[in-house]
């Protein structure tokens, strides 16, 4: 009668804040993290083939081949601890045949988690929060000691020495951001449509902590439907 180990999906656009509440749902829920962009990253640093390839991509805001990807999430989604402990994927699938192809190997989440954030200045959605979004990237900042994601107005670092050593990403401009916005309402529309019965919209224009209670009741109260279905059985 043991519970599962849970299964997440988060997605959203650029800056939406994905990582951050990943950070926060991990430490919680004790998920492995599976990020996309920081699997590819990690590829580039590697000086490999895979990692050339995929720079070319992602320097232009375009989503890297399948190919390369998907190798590098299911390896990660087959290792025990992910087994064992349930697993947080974020920034995967991206497009539709990223989406069956992970259902092909039997990979279904129990949930689907959408981080909306709508502009500052219109509340329509498909007018793109650009504006929102474009701030949240050019003032984020990383800690490459312990992988905090901060940002200069939003998310501060706590002292001098945590500062001096932050460094940006280098998709971070006004300019690659739009780019990279262009692709995500090209592709999400149809993402979406593979796991519309599983989800949660979350309003991601709140402070994060806002946002993470947003996501921990979605969470908890699934933890608890599931509970409730194997104690009636
Ligand atoms: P990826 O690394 O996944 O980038 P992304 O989707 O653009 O998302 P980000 O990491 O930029 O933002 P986030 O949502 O995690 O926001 P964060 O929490 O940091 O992908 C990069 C590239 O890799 C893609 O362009 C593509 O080329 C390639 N790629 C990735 N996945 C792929 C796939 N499946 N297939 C093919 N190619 C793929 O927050 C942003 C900032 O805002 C931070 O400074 C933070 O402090 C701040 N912030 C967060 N929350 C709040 C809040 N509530 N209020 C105020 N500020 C906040």
């Amino acid at each position: 009668n043991k519970q599962e180990p849970l299964k997440v999906i988060i997605s959203g656009a650029p800056a939406s804040g994905k990582g951050t509440q990943c950070q926060l749902i991990t430490q919680k829920y004790g998920l492995v993290h599976i990020a996309a962009g920081d699997l590819l990253r990690a590829e580039i640093s590697s000086g490999s083939a895979n990692g050339k390839r995929a720079k070319e991509y992602m320097e232009k805001g375009q989503l890297v081949p399948k190919e390369i990807v998907f190798m590098m999430v299911k390896e990660r989604l087959l290792q025990s601890d992910s087994q064992e402990n349930g697993w947080l994927l974020d920034g995967f699938p991206r497009r539709l045949s990223q989406a069956t192809a992970l259902k092909e190997i039997g990979f279904q989440p129990d949930i689907f988690i959408l981080l909306e954030v709508r502009s500052l200045r219109d509340t329509k959605y498909d007018m793109v929060a650009e504006d929102n979004l474009v701030e949240r990237v050019v003032g984020r900042r990383l800690d490459p000691v312990t992988g905090r994601i901060y940002h200069l107005k939003y998310s501060p670092p706590e002292t001098e020495e945590i500062a001096a050593r932050l460094t940006q990403r280098c998709d971070d401009t006004e300019e690659m951001v739009k780019l990279r916005l262009q692709t995500h309402h090209q592709n999400v529309e149809s993402v979406l449509s593979m796991y519309e019965d599983i989800t949660i919209k979350i309003n991601g224009n709140a402070s994060k902590e806002d946002v993470f209670s947003q996501i921990d009741t979605a969470l908890t109260t699934l933890i608890e439907q599931r509970n409730a279905t194997l104690g009636s059985m």
